[in-house]
């Protein structure tokens, strides 16, 4: 939406992908301590979203949600004050169908206006709009009916389209939300990240400031995947400009996953201001090179190894659009390095591992030898 939210892709947390329904106020009140005493919070991530399963089963005689009593005992605006007390934002989630998709809690359909109140009213900063139990209607015109119940609630909310793909929203997208899923959901495993990987990078085109394609949330840390396969998810997060939402559960990340999450050189280019979704420049055997052009004229680039066996995978300043120069500093993302190039780009890439590395003509050529 061309409203000046989401300038950048939203970065923050949602509890489905590690607890599904098994949520409750304490754990997304440790999220919010986490963010904090943790870093995730000076590193950027700023949503702390709850996902399905919140509220109680029934609309309350006013014919309102309300936050399920054993699960949320002190409700939802006293959750959304807690977590703004940590100078953090409110996310939450209901399905744009008469229930939600695990039909634990009423959905959004021709409650719209209602709805989009109470979350304003208990201070929502961020909803994500789901696809279930919608009765067959049209997506555009249901998705388009919450943007404008939000939108006349004066409140400043970010709008998450999550129809899985299915409706093309990359094509009708950019007018009603600020991010839609290009995907079914992800899973905890290496097939399900590549299969992501293979359907949103083609739609780089669409993506942009204040209207993202989303490929679903970050794995990294639930355990179904290499600490060099999480990097890569990281990596090609970043370099598609996609939300970085931690799907796990923060109180058990091990101090390597915490790293991946936490790489502010990777996030860097995930959060740069131009707001390009990195475009792939080929894709040869398994061997990726995607490039993303940066607000102050460096170029990233990720080069991935979808295969078993390591390979070198390279590309060249021209590929990648750079300007004529003697020389180019060439910031590794993840050994944080520097090195110097005259105009190749390569690295061998491990298994499922991606290299990452920020280029900028000129930099301190010929000062240097190059390594
Ligand atoms: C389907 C969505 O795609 C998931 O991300 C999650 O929100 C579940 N529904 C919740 O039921």
């Amino acid at each position: 939406l061309p409203d000046g939210l989401a300038l950048t892709p939203p970065m923050g947390f949602n509890n489905w992908n590690t607890t599904g329904c098994k949520i409750d106020e304490k754990m997304i009140r440790d999220m919010a301590d986490i963010f904090v005493d943790k870093g995730l919070k000076a590193a950027g991530y700023q949503y702390v979203n709850v996902d399905d399963c919140w509220a109680e089963p029934q609309r309350n005689a006013e014919g309102k949600l309300e936050g399920n009593k054993l699960t949320f005992p002190s409700g939802m605006k006293a959750l959304g004050d807690y977590i703004h007390s940590k100078g953090l934002k409110f996310g939450i989630y209901t399905s744009a169908g008469t229930v939600t998709c695990a039909k634990t809690m009423p959905g959004g359909l021709d409650h719209e206006d209602v709805d989009a109140q109470t979350f304003a009213d208990w201070g929502v900063d961020y909803l994500k709009y789901d696809n279930c139990n919608n009765q067959g209607r049209p997506a555009l015109e249901r998705y388009t009916k919450m943007r404008d119940a939000l939108k006349k609630t004066g409140r400043q909310i970010v709008y998450s389209l999550c129809e899985w793909g299915d409706n093309k929203p990359w094509e009708w997208g950019k007018d009603v939300g600020h991010l839609w899923r290009t995907t079914g959901d992800i899973k905890d495993n290496w097939s399900s990240m590549l299969n992501i990987v293979k359907k949103n990078a083609p739609l780089a085109p669409y993506g942009g400031p204040g209207h993202w394609n989303d490929p679903d949330m970050l794995e990294i840390g639930n355990g179904g995947m290499s600490t060099v396969e999480y990097e890569s998810h990281m990596s090609l997060w970043s370099i598609m400009a996609a939300p970085l939402l931690i799907g796990s559960d923060l109180r058990k990340v091990s101090k390597e996953n915490f790293e991946v999450l936490l790489n502010q050189e990777v996030i860097a280019i995930d959060q740069d201001a131009k707001g390009v979704q990195g475009a792939v420049l080929s894709q040869k055997d398994g061997h990726w090179v995607f490039a993303k052009p940066l607000a102050n004229g460096d170029v990233a680039v990720a080069l991935f190894n979808e295969n078993t066996t390591s390979a070198t995978i390279g590309t060249n300043v021209a590929a990648l659009g750079l300007p004529r120069s003697p020389g180019y500093s060439v910031r590794d993302l993840w050994k944080h390095k520097t090195y110097q190039s005259a105009g190749q780009i390569s690295a061998l890439v491990p298994p499922h591992g991606t290299a990452m590395f920020r280029i900028k003509a000129g930099g301190d050529w010929p000062r240097h030898e190059p390594l």
